[in-house]
């Protein structure tokens, strides 16, 4: 069986759409261009092209674009300034500060100096519980970007057993309240768990977020399942010539394309929704700070 392709890039292209109507809405209708100001200390070139990516998409949204590019020796006062600023800056709707950043700053201090009604990436203690209890506000962008891509798929995934490979902070925790949250059964396997092709293959879902390339095997994979990839590693290919590379994911998929009922590729799948997610949120957050209700097809 050949599995049919999830096409995230297809996906996040129909979400920035209506992305884009929801903005045209709450300007003419409300006044209000909502804003994302993205902050990037040091010059981290992976960093710097998704910054760039964010602020583009951004702008290509109809919304209001803020970039802060500071130098690498910038100290942790600096930065929690900043962070301040843009806290108590009407025209800002939503605030990311790009990670990694450099040793000198306690990322932790600076995730928490952020004003939780503009946490666009979910970062905060407050909005991590808002997600656990089912409250409004932001989600995730990975997870949120997954569970759209499984819900367009499979559309209700009530009583549905979902492995999620993986337990960050980033995409394992807040993907299983988001799964929970759609009632499926849901277990969190991680790099401890003893067993895992054998808790795999009971998986309707897997959810493959462990940053190891091509570690989940095609008979790992119940036959018809379906298979998100969350994984980007870049790998030698000498089959391309010295010294090049490609991406792949933590799904071997070639292998599990012929069992899955459907698979997200590495690169289009995942990775493009994750952007899209963040102008998602970033029209919760304006429209949550004006008291508006939020659109209910950018959210969980
Ligand atoms: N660095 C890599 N991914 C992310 C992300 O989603 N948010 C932030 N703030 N930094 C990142």
């Amino acid at each position: 069986m050949a599995a049919k392709i999830i096409d995230g890039k297809s996906f996040a292209e129909g979400l920035r759409a209506r992305i884009a109507g929801h903005v045209d809405r709450l300007k003419a209708e409300h006044g209000i261009t909502p804003g994302l100001a993205v902050v990037i200390v040091g010059h981290d070139p992976a960093s710097q092209v998704y910054v760039a990516n964010k602020a583009k998409q951004t702008a290509e949204v109809g919304m209001a674009s803020f970039k802060h590019e500071l130098p690498a020796d910038t100290s942790e006062a600096e930065l929690l300034a900043l962070v301040a600023r843009l806290n108590a800056d009407p025209k800002v709707h939503g605030i990311l500060v790009q990670l990694p950043v450099p040793e000198q700053i306690d990322p932790v201090k600076v995730i928490e100096a952020i004003d939780p009604a503009k946490d666009v990436d979910c970062f905060t203690p407050a909005n991590v519980g808002k997600v656990q209890i089912g409250l409004p506000g932001p989600v995730s962008c990975t997870p949120l970007g997954c569970l759209m891509l499984l819900r367009d798929q499979l559309g209700s995934l009530a009583g549905l057993n979902a492995v999620i490979i993986g337990r960050s902070n980033l995409v394992g925790k807040p993907m299983m309240q988001l799964l929970l949250r759609e009632n499926c059964t849901v277990t969190v396997a991680h790099s401890r768990t003893r067993n895992l092709p054998e808790i795999v293959r009971q998986a309707d879902i897997v959810v493959a977020a462990v940053g190891r390339p091509e570690m989940v095997r095609g008979d790992w994979i119940k036959p018809g399942a379906t298979v998100i990839d969350v994984g980007i590693n870049r790998i030698d290919a000498p089959e391309k010539g010295p010294g090049k590379t490609r991406l792949v994911g933590d799904v071997s998929y070639g292998e599990a394309a012929d069992v899955a009922g459907a698979i997200t590729p590495v690169p289009g799948g995942v990775g493009p929704m994750t952007i899209a997610c963040l102008l998602a949120n970033t029209v919760t957050t304006a429209s949550l700070i004006h008291g508006l209700v939020p659109p209910s097809d950018l959210t969980a």
